[in-house]
């Protein structure tokens, strides 16, 4: 597929069919994703991609320690909840995704039931955690080179019929994502993507989130003459 039709066609899924992802098309994907450039050519990233029991057992443990001490235990700074404009902007795509998933913007249990699933990262066969090596913590850069490799992956994968969505939640809890996984101390979590085929009877899948127009975005400077 062309770039341009590939950004404006991806989408984030979450709901997905149970079939394994092949690792070979895992490695394909993961191979287009580090073409990305990075400050100072520095590569400072590292994917562990889990699936089956081990990210089940992620799944679980997040999703009990979320409930059970209803705080973050992340290993990145986080914000606060986002306001203004970015707050009408979450709120603006939350409302998209519970209207095609049929949940009432005033039903409490359908709301955390979603929340719910975030946490599971939308029950995907596959979990792609994203980190970054943990002496480069204070480089803004290096979140950006991540965040990059990132994107990459998930058109490289959307162009091989594979859908993902970024999830932060699904690292709510990073202690239990590092003895799972086995993370390496020198290595720092920072996202995980969820990842698999697509379902065809999930609605949400279909909702296409809203972008400020680019007269917004950009300001042109010394381009009249
Ligand atoms: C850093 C990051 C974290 C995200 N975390 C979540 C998440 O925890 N749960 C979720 O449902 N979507 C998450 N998303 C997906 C965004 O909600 C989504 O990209 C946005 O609403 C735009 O929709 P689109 O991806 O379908 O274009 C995350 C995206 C990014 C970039």
């Amino acid at each position: 597929m062309e770039l341009q039709q590939l950004a404006f066609e991806r989408r984030s899924i979450r709901g997905y069919k149970p079939d394994p992802v092949p690792k070979e098309l895992l490695d394909e994907i993961i191979e287009v994703a580090a073409q990305c450039p990075s400050s100072m050519n520095t590569q400072p990233w590292h994917v562990h991609v889990v699936t089956g029991d081990v990210l089940d057992r992620i799944r679980a443990g997040n999703t009990e320690r979320m409930v059970e001490t209803g705080k973050p235990d992340r290993e990145i700074r986080g914000h606060g909840r986002y306001e203004g404009d970015h707050r009408d902007r979450q709120k603006r795509v939350a409302a998209q995704l519970f209207e095609a998933a049929g949940i009432g913007w005033d039903n409490a249990e359908q709301r955390q039931d979603w929340v719910m699933r975030g946490f599971r990262q939308f029950d995907a066969p596959v979990s792609v955690i994203g980190c970054i090596d943990r002496e480069l913590y204070d480089s803004t850069e290096a979140y950006f080179d991540l965040g990059q490799f990132v994107y990459g992956m998930v058109l490289a994968a959307w162009d091989r019929g594979v859908g993902c969505v970024i999830n932060g939640q699904g690292i709510m809890q990073s202690s239990v994502v590092r003895a799972e996984a086995n993370i390496p101390d020198d290595q720092l979590i920072v996202i995980t993507v969820a990842m698999g085929f697509p379902a065809d009877d999930f609605p949400a899948n279909d909702v296409v989130s809203e972008r400020r127009p680019v007269a917004e975005i950009a300001s042109y400077l010394g381009f009249d003459g």
